[in-house]
């Protein structure tokens, strides 16, 4: 079984500095005092620091999201260890978080990384699309936007204060999305900055982990603190990562193996992820109902409705790679019907076996599924297709 190392050795020297880049930016945010710099040594690497410095880290899996497979990796790098023989490159078409893809990011490896939300296709680039930002000034701007004292309403505390958020995080978080966009000097940067507020605003919600609806109480005050994430930048040198319908994507791509994690009941993570979505993409919308979702239209799944079967057929009669991997859950007839699977293991089966022979694996583990029980006994199967017509 492979496993990842997250070495946190230290590569960059701290020094004292007095300066700051954003002297001059707006009168309400506190005077930013950098007590130190991180500068790096030659080998670009890691984010990292000394024990000194003020803004500690994160790592990809740092983050609740319905249905994440982090519990599941060392089960499916068995599965790719026995049966997907020295592999080049890996696609994660339904990627979420991206602890999938990134558990098999090395130097040598090649992580396509895909979700048809922009809130997960920032962090999924923030921690495996190759860059050259500035580390330094990046590692500034953490400490600026945590500095950050937000006096006036805005956007975001108008719409999610008192709800999903105390009204005073709720303010930071309105006020430091807007700073993002103001001080993001590339797209990337842009990323970084962007995926260390969402798994911020994870640690501070008012919720059990999504956004579908927020607690009656709110007792759990914490204040919102930016960390920086790790990233292993020598790895990501290969990758690629998109926003795109799998459906879509699938005809541009190749890759040795393809992993498949598809919703499998009428669950869109368009509701569930629809606060994390209008803070991304930060256009500003009307907000409806008690749980003040924005029109999500265009973002829902294929898979979550009716016409998932249709989609997936055609994902898999399209899919150029050697190796097919797919997650899905049969979780039986649930009362309300919304957690009932959307297509069958007999319509499963009949689809894989259109491209080769399948496999089908299973391990019990305890899923993060928001507190409700799992009426399949917390058993997590893998359908695996050795594909042998390849496109
Ligand atoms: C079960 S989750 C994946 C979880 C992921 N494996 C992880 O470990 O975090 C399914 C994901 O598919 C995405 N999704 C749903 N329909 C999609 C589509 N048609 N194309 C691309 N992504 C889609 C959702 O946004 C969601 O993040």
């Amino acid at each position: 079984m492979s496993s990842r190392n997250f070495s946190n050795q230290s590569l960059f020297i701290p020094e004292v500095s007095q300066c700051s880049l954003f002297d001059d930016l707006k009168e309400e945010k506190q005077v930013l005092k950098i007590s130190h710099l991180i500068r790096t040594n030659s080998k670009k690497q890691y984010f990292t620091s000394s024990s000194k410095n003020k803004t500690g880290f994160f790592k990809i899996q740092s983050r609740r999201y319905l249905g994440n497979k982090y519990k599941l990796l060392n089960f499916i790098s068995d599965i790719v260890n026995e049966k997907c023989n020295a592999y080049k490159s890996i696609c994660d078409i339904f990627a979420g978080t991206g602890v999938v893809g990134h558990h098999f990011n090395d130097k040598n490896i090649k992580v396509i990384s895909n979700d048809r939300l922009e809130s997960n296709y920032v962090s999924n680039s923030c921690f495996l699309a190759s860059t050259d930002i500035n580390q330094e000034e990046i590692v500034q701007k953490f400490e600026y936007l945590n500095s950050l004292i937000a006096r006036r309403e805005n956007y975001f505390s108008k719409h999610y204060g008192n709800s999903y958020f105390d009204l005073e995080n709720a303010k930071k978080i309105g006020l430091i999305r807007e700073e993002i966009e103001k001080i993001s000097i590339s797209e990337q940067e842009r990323n970084i900055l962007l995926t260390s507020l969402i798994y911020a605003l994870d640690k501070v919600a008012n919720t059990v982990g999504h956004y579908d609806a927020y607690r009656k109480k709110m007792d759990n005050y914490k204040p919102l603190n930016l960390l920086i994430p790790f990233i292993d930048f020598r790895k990501n040198i290969n990758n690629n990562v998109y926003c795109e319908d799998a459906n879509v994507l699938i005809r541009k791509i190749d890759c040795d193996i393809l992993y498949l994690d598809p919703p499998y009941n009428s669950r869109q993570y368009c509701d569930s992820y629809h606060l994390l979505e209008n803070l991304v993409t930060w256009k500003k919308p009307k907000v409806f109902g008690k749980a003040k979702k924005m029109d999500r239209n265009h973002l829902k799944s294929h898979y979550c409705l009716k016409t998932a079967l249709n989609a997936f057929r055609d994902l898999i009669e399209n899919a150029s790679c050697k190796h097919i991997l797919l997650s899905y859950n049969n979780t039986g007839d649930s009362k309300d019907g919304r957690s009932n699977a959307r297509i069958s293991d007999d319509e499963i089966l009949n689809v894989l076996k259109m491209r080769g022979k399948v496999e089908i694996f299973e391990r019990n583990y305890q899923a993060f599924n928001a507190g409700k029980s799992d009426p399949n006994g917390n058993c997590e199967r893998i359908f695996y297709c050795k594909v042998k017509n390849n496109l």
